[in-house]
């Protein structure tokens, strides 16, 4: 089978991942060090983030990690500064932290709402920004982990919808303003992913899943490296014609509409 995973493809490169201690962003990040990539990653849970390059290691990669909040934009900044003045220019940038949980508009304080959207929105804005000086101009490629909600308003997750979407809009406008220094922005569209935390929230029942599965045209979940295989692919000389692009790997969900989540989660089902 083909495969867009080529040993050597980033030798000498230097990627960030933002939110890699665990999921699709550390496979994202696996498979960047496998190609050859050294990654740094980071995430809020200095644990975490400790096994996590420990598991990277194992696998081949030249990887290092940070506890570092995407929403403390000075923390933010010193970090990507140091990368740079330790490792050097930086080619690859993903911004895939996030938070989730589900509830209803009135069922979430102010605070609950803020909370998503800083570490969504916020939290990508930050890493985006601060990435900035220390990129390889030309030739540097940005990619934010975006999701379904920001395309469709899924029920029970005003906050992520608004986030992402935000996100969305966010990482095409940076492709516009950063395309004169040779730098590409797009974004990643996971529909729901297999034996992800993402997804053991949004659906926590094999009810839910079920009801899930039958509104994905494919039938299927995604695996973390339909994921990672776009990360790579975006990151890579291939798509150097690439930027402001909104790549969806969802299995056909959005072609259907917002119903299926809301379905899963018990909510009336408009198409039903
Ligand atoms: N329903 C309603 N409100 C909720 C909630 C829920 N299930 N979970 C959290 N909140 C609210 C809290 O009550 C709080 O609001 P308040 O101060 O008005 O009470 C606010 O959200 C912040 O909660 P807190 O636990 O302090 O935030 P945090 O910064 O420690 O954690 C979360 C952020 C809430 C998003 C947490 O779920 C998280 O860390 N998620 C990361 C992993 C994840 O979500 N993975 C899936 C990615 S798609
Ligand atoms: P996950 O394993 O929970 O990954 C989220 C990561 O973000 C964790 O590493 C977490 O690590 C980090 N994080 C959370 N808050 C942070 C903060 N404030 N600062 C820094 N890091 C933070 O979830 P996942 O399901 O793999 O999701 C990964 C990405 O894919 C997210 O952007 C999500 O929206 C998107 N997505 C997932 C699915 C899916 O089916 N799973 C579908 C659509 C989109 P710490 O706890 O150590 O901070």
């Amino acid at each position: 089978m083909f495969s867009v995973f080529a040993p050597g493809l980033f030798a000498g490169k230097l990627a960030v991942v933002a939110g890699a201690s665990s999921g699709i962003n550390l496979q994202i990040a696996r498979r960047l060090g496998q190609a050859g990539a050294h990654v740094v990653i980071f995430s809020r849970s200095e644990d975490k983030i400790a096994a996590a390059v420990e598991d990277l290691r194992q696998d081949g990669c030249s990887a290092e990690g940070f506890a570092q909040d995407v929403r403390d934009y000075p923390g933010v900044a010193t970090l990507f500064e140091r990368i740079a003045v330790t490792r050097g220019e930086i080619d690859i940038v993903i911004s895939g932290a996030a938070g989730n949980f589900v509830a209803p508009a009135l069922g979430m304080s102010a605070n609950g709402f803020k909370t998503v959207v800083d570490i969504d929105l916020l939290g990508t804005f930050h890493v985006f920004r601060a990435s900035h000086a220390h990129l390889r101009k030309p030739g540097a490629s940005l990619i934010s982990i975006s999701a379904p909600q920001g395309l469709l308003p899924f029920a029970y997750q005003c906050h992520v919808n608004a986030a992402k979407a935000g996100v969305n809009s966010l990482s095409q406008t940076l492709a516009v303003e950063w395309a004169s220094d040779g730098i590409r922005v797009n974004v990643i569209v996971p529909g729901p992913i297999g034996d992800t935390e993402g997804m053991d929230r949004l659906s926590p029942d094999p009810e839910a899943t079920d009801a899930l599965l039958r509104r994905i045209p494919l039938g299927r979940y995604g695996g973390k490296d339909d994921i990672a295989a776009l990360a790579v692919f975006l990151s890579s000389e291939a798509a150097r014609n690439i930027t402001g692009a909104i790549m969806v790997s969802d299995g056909g969900q959005t072609l259907i509409g917002a119903g299926g989540v809301a379905a899963a989660l018990g909510a009336r089902d408009p198409a039903a």
